[in-house]
């Protein structure tokens, strides 16, 4: 698995493995301990998904060398503003039991998110976070913050997936050399797509399923995919991409299907009201 170079110079897993709505009675920790033995280096959390503890304890469990472990943690929106963002930082660092971050992410486009980056950028300083980016940021919403950062994103970390495939936002972004990372990567499990017949054709012909397929397509992009499973045939399974390859024909088949639009709007206000009403901690 070689690593793609982030626009910070630091290098980061073309794959990695997700745990929103993991919970962590410890469904979590089982989960980040079976993707970490079946060979995942990237696991991607967040303080709103309230299971940072699980992951630390799985890469604590693990073995591993923490240097070998890339973790990603978000700042949630309650936490925005420069000082709050201090202590969200901190408590990111407690809750994982780690030193340091890998990434850290603006979780969502609301409130402070200046003051909260300022945080952050002192954070890369001070060693506690290595790499510094956002999340569900549009075009729109990038063009708003990118003149007040002092480091650029790293990464965005959007909705993309085959029907969802953010080209406008891709190409903005690479004039910033800022990295797409997928959530939803397999649209969440949604089965319009698992079951699509261009990509169940495909699958056939790579003797792989339809989920390798999609991972393959985020990989070849240059997109990271964070795929989520708990099944351990998914677990292994999505990670088993990197002996078969998609030719230009798969590619421009799979360009095809994109709808242009996902399942979530980051710049309607209905979403930026319910998400900012959610709290993490008193
Ligand atoms: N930044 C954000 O705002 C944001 C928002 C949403 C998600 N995320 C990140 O993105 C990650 C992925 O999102 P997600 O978990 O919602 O969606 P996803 O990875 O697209 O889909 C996960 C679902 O697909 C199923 N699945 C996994 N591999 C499969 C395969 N090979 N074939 C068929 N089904 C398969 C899983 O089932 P099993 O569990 O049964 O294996 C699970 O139900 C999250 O965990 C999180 O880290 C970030």
């Amino acid at each position: 698995m070689d690593s793609i170079k982030l626009n910070d110079k630091k290098a980061i897993p073309p794959l990695g493995f997700g745990v929103f709505m993991v919970p962590d009675d410890g469904t979590c920790e089982k989960a980040v301990s079976g993707a970490l033995a079946a060979g995942y280096r990237l696991i991607d959390t967040a303080a709103a998904y309230m299971n940072e503890q699980g992951v630390g304890r799985a890469i604590r469990h693990s073995g591993i060398d923490r240097e070998e472990v890339y973790v990603t943690s978000k700042l949630w929106i309650q936490d925005y503003g420069y000082k709050a963002a201090k202590k969200g930082i901190d408590r990111s660092l407690e809750n994982l039991g780690l030193d340091y971050i890998d990434l850290y992410l603006i979780h969502q486009p609301y409130g402070d998110v200046a003051g909260a980056w300022k945080a952050m950028e002192e954070a890369v300083q001070e060693g506690k976070l290595r790499s510094i980016g956002v999340s569900n940021h549009t075009v729109r919403l990038l063009g708003e913050i990118l003149p007040k950062m002092e480091i650029l994103p790293a990464v965005d970390q959007v909705e993309c997936n085959p029907y969802c495939q953010q080209r406008e936002l891709r190409k903005y972004m690479a004039r910033y050399g800022i990295r797409t990372e997928a959530w939803y990567p397999l649209g969440h499990g949604d089965k319009k797509l698992m079951t699509d017949p261009v990509l169940t054709a495909l699958a056939e012909k790579c003797g792989k399923d339809v989920g390798q397929v999609i991972l393959r397509w985020h990989l070849q992009e240059g997109i990271i995919p964070l795929p989520k499973a708990t099944s351990d045939s998914h677990i292994r399974g999505n990670i088993d991409i990197f002996d078969f390859a998609l030719s230009d024909a798969d590619m421009a088949a799979i360009a095809a299907l994109d709808t242009g639009k996902g399942t979530h709007d980051p710049e309607d206000p209905a979403n930026a009201q319910r998400l900012s009403a959610f709290r993490i901690h008193d």
